[in-house]
C-alpha cells in the first residue's frame, strides 16, 4: 500500500514533465509556420509563412463592412473632420509637403518621373503630394479623393476612376491599404495609366496600418500578383508617414 502511494507519486513529477514538453513542441511547430501580428485595434492576425505561405493569404480584407455605403461611410468619417481638415491644411502642411518632395526628387533621379509627365495622387486627401510633385517641377498633376479640395483633389472614388484609359504617365499613391477591393483598385490604376506608365505605391507590410484602413498586407507577392499588366520594377525600405515599403510597377506595353 505504501509502496504504490510512492510509486503514483513519484511518476506526476514525470508525466507533467511530459505534458510540458508536448505543448512546447506542439508551440514550436505551428509558430514556425506562422507569424502573429497584432493589430492597433488589439485583433490577432495570424499568417503563415512557412511553406504553406503560398496558400496563405498575406492580403486580408478587413471583415465588418456591411456595405460599401458603410464602407464610404467610415471612409468619410475622418476625411471630413472640419478640425483635421484645419490641421491638415495649415500645422501638417510644409512638414508633409517636404518628405513628398524627397520622395519625388528620387524617383526624377531614377527617371521614373519627369517633368513632362501627366500625374495622378490617388487617395490625396488635401493635396499635400499634389502639391510636391508641382514644387519638383510635374506641373501637370492632380489629386482624387471622396472629398475634393480644390484646385489640388477632386472628387473621385478610386475604384472607379474619372478618368479615361491610358491618361496618365505617373501614378502614386499610400492608400493600398484603404481599399475595400484591391483588385479594382489597382485595375483602375493599370487602366488609367499609358502604357509605359509608372505606379509608385507606399504601403505597410510589417506594421499595421490605422482603423481606416479596409485591408491589411503582409508581403508585396499580392501586389506583384494583382498588377499583372505591369512589370514589377523594384522595392525598398521608406519612411513614409508611417508606410515603410515602396512598392513600383511599370504597366506592360499593349501586344499587338
Ligand atoms: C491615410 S489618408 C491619405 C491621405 C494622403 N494621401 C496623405 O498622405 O496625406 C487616406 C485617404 O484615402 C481616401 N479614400 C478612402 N477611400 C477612398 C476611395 N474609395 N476613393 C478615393 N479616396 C478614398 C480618404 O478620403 C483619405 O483622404
Amino acid at each position: 500500500m505504501k509502496d504504490t502511494t510512492f510509486k503514483s507519486r513519484s511518476l506526476m513529477p514525470k508525466c507533467f514533465f511530459l505534458i510540458v514538453l508536448l505543448s512546447l513542441s506542439c508551440f514550436i511547430f505551428v509558430f514556425s509556420k506562422s507569424a502573429i501580428f497584432i493589430s492597433k485595434s488589439g485583433q490577432v492576425i495570424q499568417v503563415g509563412t512557412g511553406p504553406n505561405s503560398e496558400i496563405s493569404p498575406t492580403l486580408k480584407i478587413r471583415p465588418g463592412y456591411t456595405s460599401y455605403d458603410n464602407y464610404i461611410h467610415h471612409q468619410l468619417q475622418k476625411t471630413t473632420n472640419p478640425k483635421l481638415r484645419k490641421i491638415w491644411t495649415t500645422r501638417d502642411w510644409e512638414r508633409k509637403i517636404h518628405v513628398f518632395t524627397q520622395f519625388f526628387s528620387d524617383l526624377k533621379h531614377k527617371k521614373l518621373l519627369s517633368n513632362e509627365s501627366k500625374a495622378l495622387c490617388v487617395g490625396a486627401r488635401v493635396g499635400q503630394e499634389v502639391e510636391a510633385l508641382k514644387r519638383v517641377g510635374v506641373l501637370d498633376s492632380i489629386g482624387l479623393d471622396l472629398v475634393p479640395y480644390p484646385p489640388l483633389v477632386i472628387k473621385g472614388d478610386f475604384h472607379h476612376q474619372p478618368f479615361d484609359d491610358e491618361t496618365f504617365d505617373f501614378e502614386f499613391s499610400n492608400v493600398f491599404d484603404h481599399a475595400l477591393y484591391p483588385d479594382k483598385f489597382v485595375g483602375e490604376i493599370q487602366r488609367t495609366l499609358k502604357a509605359g506608365g509608372i505606379c509608385v505605391l507606399h504601403v505597410a507590410i510589417s506594421r499595421r496600418s490605422d482603423k481606416y484602413s479596409a485591408n491589411d498586407l503582409f508581403s508585396i507577392h499580392p501586389l506583384i500578383k494583382l498588377f499583372n499588366g505591369s512589370d514589377f520594377v523594384y522595392t525598398r525600405k521608406v519612411d513614409g508617414f508611417g508606410l515603410d515599403t515602396e512598392v513600383v510597377f511599370r504597366k506592360k506595353n499593349a501586344i499587338i
